[in-house]
């Protein structure tokens, strides 16, 4: 037995893994305070919105209908592909609602969270010799499901009004000179993470007419619109008249985490390619009828509308004490929705004796870095506020304010270059 134990331990698995799973740490190992006082870090809801009770009588009223515990609705081999019917149903009455336009069912996949739908479009869409244009700042987890897939990742400049138009035109001729296929611009259209920018409708214009021009596809990443009054503006999905718009959304960010329900949206011929390469046997029935209820019964819209002025509240409170306590060392754009602060340091500060100092105070931030595979990004904090309460917020950014206070008064140790 024991023999067979450190036989067991002698073989090293990593000899043989794929060069996917050799690219490095998942993006959210970083370095974090051994003792969290001001939690900043992760992008997650204030967890006093989850609606547990209502969840509770869905899932008690959804778990002896037919096939609710089941993989699939029997003879409907579409469910363990593209979802439960009637949750796709639902969805297309709520995107009809919502985008004025109609949703066609078949053209919605249910997945597992809206990531689960980001790798099928990456795996559907993408391999060596296509280039894929995202923003220079981004969601790491795309970064890494389209570099897996061989594909070159192109950073674009952003700015408040979203991604560059004109720099994403400068990136597509390069990207074409270098022998390489334009194929898909991923967006993070409304209230964008990390930097809390919304593409201006102007720019949302030129982007779907360059993916005409260029002959490349959109994929619109929804998952924070409903933040904030970026909702106001048409998503991409709903303006595309060509057929070239994906959509990723989800649950996640508005209800809670842990429904692992998301989706993608688009035509019905975009989704079927997806259709091909996804062998998961599909996302939980239960789960799924418990969603078609909540919308059925009209609580998204209600549930949306009363977050979005809870998080209103919470900037409110960090952008003040922002400007009270980190000014003139951390500058930043006020973001008018979502959770994200995008904190550029000051040259004149030594960032890592004020990181050394904030993990002593307890305070977690997420390195600029974590979100770009562009060095340009590294001046950079992210600061996450949506599951901090307003007051603890204020406190945090004060003891921010006054790390940054003690490590300038010791003088500037940043190397000048001379
Ligand atoms: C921009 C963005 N897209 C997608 C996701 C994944 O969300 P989901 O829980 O729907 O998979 C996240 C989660 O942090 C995100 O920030």
């Amino acid at each position: 037995m024991t023999n067979e134990v450190a036989q067991a331990s002698a073989f090293d698995p990593s000899k043989l893994t794929s060069a996917a799973a050799q690219a490095g740490d998942p993006p959210y190992f970083h370095r974090q305070p051994s003792t969290v006082t001001f939690d900043f870090d992760q992008g997650l809801p204030d967890a006093a919105t989850y609606p547990a009770d209502l969840l509770v009588r869905l899932a008690t009223e959804t778990v002896m209908e037919p096939y609710a515990l089941e993989y699939s609705t029997r003879g409907e081999y579409m469910d363990l592909s593209y979802g439960n019917r009637g949750l796709r149903e639902e969805l297309a009455n709520y995107l009809n609602r919502r985008d004025g336009r109609p949703q066609d069912p078949d053209g919605i996949m249910i997945t597992h969270g809206s990531a689960h739908g980001l790798s099928l479009i990456a795996r559907a869409y993408l391999e060596p010799g296509d280039a894929v244009f995202l923003e220079a700042a981004t969601f790491p987890f795309g970064i890494r499901y389209f570099e897996s897939t061989g594909a070159t990742v192109v950073p674009v400049t952003l700015d408040t009004d979203g991604m560059r138009m004109d720099d994403l035109r400068k990136c597509i001729l390069e990207a074409r000179g270098k022998g390489l296929r334009p194929k898909l611009v991923y967006v993070i259209a409304t209230h964008q993470l990390p930097t809390g920018a919304v593409l201006s409708l102007e720019r949302r214009n030129q982007l779907l007419e360059m993916a005409d021009e260029f002959d490349f596809m959109v994929h619109e990443d929804n998952v924070y619109r409903e933040h904030g009054p970026g909702h106001e503006l048409p998503t991409l999905l709903s303006m595309d008249r060509a057929g070239r718009v994906f959509q990723t959304d989800s649950f996640a960010k508005t209800v809670a985490p842990a429904i692992r329900i998301g989706w993608v949206a688009g035509t019905p011929e975009a989704i079927m390619p997806l259709s091909k390469v996804r062998q998961d046997l599909g996302a939980s029935m239960w789960l799924q009828r418990i969603m078609v209820k909540y919308l059925a019964e009209g609580h998204h819209e209600q549930h949306i509308a009363q977050i979005r002025a809870i998080y209103a509240q919470k900037r409110k409170a960090a952008t003040q004490a922002l400007h009270d306590y980190c000014s003139p060392e951390i500058t930043f754009d006020e973001p008018v929705g979502g959770w994200y602060y995008w904190l550029k340091l000051s040259e004149d500060v030594n960032w890592p004796e004020v990181q050394a100092e904030c993990m002593r105070r307890g305070i977690a931030m997420r390195p600029g870095d974590m979100f770009s595979n562009d060095p340009d990004q590294k001046p950079y904090m992210r600061l996450a506020v949506g599951h901090v309460e307003p007051e603890v917020i204020v406190d945090g950014i004060r003891t921010l304010g006054d790390v940054l206070r003690q490590v300038g008064d010791r003088g500037p140790t940043v190397p000048s270059g001379g």
